[in-house]
């Protein structure tokens, strides 16, 4: 069986500053949407078959060009994105052909450095019969919950929490109900899938999987890439 991957790509990436949209920045001399596509293609256990990308609404054309070498032997449909990341995940599992896909990964354009270990780790627990896989990291913060004027209301116990990465990892129908039910402000897919009651199954994600969002982040980038290749 195969993997169906959706990468939304449409979201300015405000925080990161500049003019180009988050995806489109370069490090290394590719963009971000690129470096990520190369990585799932990479992971070689995962069977990628299709791609659906969500980019800002007016430049499906020149992506697709962009993508058309880093996607040999893949279906490769690109979509307009929405105003939020859930929408774009949205319209991209719209177009997610329904027969013969066994996983369905969504990834972000911004964590464009998941080694492909990781990226295995999640189809793998999948493809063994979880709903539902978010690869997750232990939180090396102690996480404040804080109260309407900024005031601390409480300290979770740290060693419950998780951060979790991309790609993660889902049945596909179990997909398309968790998008189906929806839920206003859901920051990952996970989110919704938890929201209908389904368990959300933890893998061991990766430092390298961070999220680009701040300049810094850029740097750290370049650093990374720049080991790798030594
Ligand atoms: O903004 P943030 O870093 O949380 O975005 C995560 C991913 O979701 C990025 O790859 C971004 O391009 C994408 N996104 C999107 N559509 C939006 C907002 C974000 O595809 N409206």
């Amino acid at each position: 069986m195969s993997t169906a991957a959706i990468i939304p790509a449409a979201g300015l990436g405000l925080r990161l500053g500049g003019e180009t949209p988050k995806a489109f920045r370069e490090v290394g001399g590719d963009s971000l949407l690129v470096h990520a596509v190369r990585g799932l293609k990479a992971a070689s256990a995962a069977d990628l078959v299709c791609l659906v990308v969500a980019v800002p609404p007016g430049s499906e054309e020149s992506v697709v060009k962009e993508l058309g070498p880093y996607v040999e032997g893949v279906e490769l449909l690109v979509v307009a994105g929405g105003a939020e990341r859930s929408d774009s995940v949205a319209a991209a599992l719209a177009v997610v052909p329904v027969e013969g896909i066994d996983c369905v990964l969504v990834h972000d354009a911004a964590r464009a450095f998941v080694p492909v270990d990781a990226i295995e780790r999640v189809v793998a627990a999948v493809r063994a019969g979880a709903a539902a896989v978010v690869p997750a990291l232990p939180v090396t913060d102690t996480i404040k919950q804080i109260g309407p004027g900024g005031e601390v209301v409480g300290t979770p116990d740290r060693s419950t929490l998780v951060a979790v990465q991309t790609p993660q990892g889902f049945d596909p129908e179990v997909l398309r109900r968790a998008h189906a039910a929806g839920v206003v402000g859901a920051t990952d897919d996970a989110m919704l899938c938890e929201r209908l009651g389904v368990t959300v199954v933890t893998v061991e994600g990766s430092t390298d999987a961070f999220k680009v969002t701040r300049p810094q982040d850029l740097l750290l980038a370049e650093a990374l890439l720049a080991e790798r290749r030594a």
